[in-house]
């Protein structure tokens, strides 16, 4: 992996002196989870617009989590100067544009009261499943006023808006817990959706909560795949690691160092699919969690692209995992409450130049995550998508040093993001009480610049 060298230059005693004089970005060092580390480092502080429908929820998962907390009755500031780890608002109660002042209300008097890598979380409903257009429009409002905290609170903070459904209450503490904790490091400025859940999530063990199940990761030898199948394995799952023969020797000691198993094949291969279902239903009887990682960038400007860089790389990128995906739904060997989770790209969202092959492939993997996850419901499995931005790899070690920079420090973070960052978020979608969350992209990209 690359390091980054403007990061610890500026944050030594001489650069942390010199920058701010000079006008230097100071990525400050982002806190990240450690096993054994509460949820929240330190204490939430929570608030409501009059009318809410979450309080309840709300305090249940902080309680549940362990989390410490104060609150405000609406309108009023918090008492002392105490500082907070995460501030927590349920805007579900405005329902007209003139009530977004609830937002000013409860965030000016604690806003400078947040800490570093600190939190801030605000939950509504998703505007389609308002009442009316006023109240839609309010709600959507909410996306604007977080992506815009987001890129003011710095120090390492983050900002979401949660949409949680009407009647989707008790499915919020996966995701509060995520958004909360230093697991969500490198997330910042996203919009999630939580609906009714697809499945019963059965009880939950949060300190390993995925005792028992069986998780397929492709790609698993190196970079994101190996921190992909770290996590997945730190959260108790036996990960099946799967990538191609000249890195069976990587993915075989790293699988021994999980005590997972591997499958040595290419997924482009006419038999994947189906040799990839026989051996999970030989092995395993099923599969609990597939997280589609494996993929490529085969960059040329269009006129230059051959047509085998193209071809290979939507084959890899995309054809593969619809492909994968219906044999292992057609043999029934996804399991109940299972997850799948795809790896886009915020190039998939914004376009990069070069990259026409590349984006294509990664915008039509959130597609397939839109467009599958009412089909994959009436089975009783979640699907959802990450979208990296600048993450540390060999990937990204290898560009120029211009780019490299630009993709570093254009960002709300100012720094690139780990592969343990991306792990972290398919964690979490993965985890057996995220049930209600799925259709979703969540990127990971420090709230990049670059697109939406
Ligand atoms: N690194 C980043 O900044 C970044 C940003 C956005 C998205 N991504 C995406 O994250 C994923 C992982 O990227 P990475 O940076 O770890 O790349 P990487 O090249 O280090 O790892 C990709 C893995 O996929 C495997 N793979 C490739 N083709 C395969 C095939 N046909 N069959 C089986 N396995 C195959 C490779 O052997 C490798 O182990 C990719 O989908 C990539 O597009 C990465």
């Amino acid at each position: 992996m690359s390091s980054d060298r403007y990061a610890s230059l500026v944050n030594s005693p001489v650069g942390n002196f010199i920058a701010p004089k000079v006008g230097l970005p100071q990525p400050v060092k982002l806190e990240r989870y450690k096993p054994g580390q509460p949820v929240v480092t330190g204490k939430a502080f929570i608030g409501a617009a009059p009318g809410g429908r979450l309080g309840e929820a709300i305090v249940a998962a902080l309680k549940s989590a362990d989390v410490e907390f104060g609150y405000s009755e609406p309108g009023a500031a918090p008492e002392g100067d105490e500082r907070y780890k995460a501030l927590i608002f349920d805007a579900t109660g405005i329902t007209d544009s003139t009530q977004l002042r609830e937002l000013w209300q409860f965030f000016h008097t604690t806003i400078r009261r947040v800490k570093t890598s600190g939190r801030i979380v605000v939950l509504g409903t998703q505007p389609e499943l308002t009442t009316g257009p006023r109240e839609a429009t309010a709600q959507r409002a909410l996306e604007g006023f977080v992506r815009a905290v987001g890129k003011e609170v710095r120090k390492g903070a983050a900002a979401q808006l949660i949409y949680v459904a009407p009647g989707a209450e008790d499915q919020i503490e996966s995701s509060l817990r995520f958004f909360c904790s230093p697991k969500s490091a490198y997330v910042s400025g996203q919009v999630v959706r939580i609906g009714a859940g697809v499945a019963e999530a059965g009880p939950i063990d949060w300190g390993m909560p995925l005792a028992g199940k069986v998780a397929l990761v492709t790609g698993a030898s190196r970079g994101i795949g190996a921190a992909i199948a770290k996590t997945l394995a730190r959260d108790g799952a036996h990960v099946v690691g799967l990538d191609v023969p000249p890195l069976a020797d990587d993915l075989e000691a790293l699988m021994a160092q999980l005590g997972g198993s591997s499958i040595v094949g290419d997924i482009t291969a006419a038999d994947a699919p189906t040799m990839i279902a026989d051996q999970i239903a030989e092995k395993h009887g099923g599969i609990d969690v597939i997280v589609h990682n494996a993929g490529v960038t085969k960059d040329k400007t269009l006129g230059k692209m051959d047509e085998d860089k193209w071809s290979v790389l939507l084959e890899i990128n995309l054809s593969s995992e619809e492909r994968i995906d219906d044999e292992l739904l057609a043999r029934k060997l996804i399991n109940e409450n299972g997850r799948i989770v795809c790896v886009s790209s915020i190039s998939g969202i914004a376009g990069n130049a070069g990259q026409t092959n590349y984006a294509t492939s990664k915008a039509g993997v959130i597609g397939m995550v839109q467009s599958m996850a009412p089909e994959f419901a009436k089975s009783k499995i979640t699907i959802n998508a990450v979208a990296p931005g600048f993450i540390e790899t060999q990937m990204t070690a290898a560009m120029p040093i211009g780019t490299r920079e630009a993709g570093r420090r254009m960002n709300s973070m100012l720094q690139g993001g780990l592969p343990v960052d991306v792990a972290e978020t398919i964690a979490w979608y993965a985890g057996p009480a995220s049930t209600g969350v799925t259709g979703n992209v969540v990127r990971v990209c420090g709230q990049s610049l670059l697109g939406a």
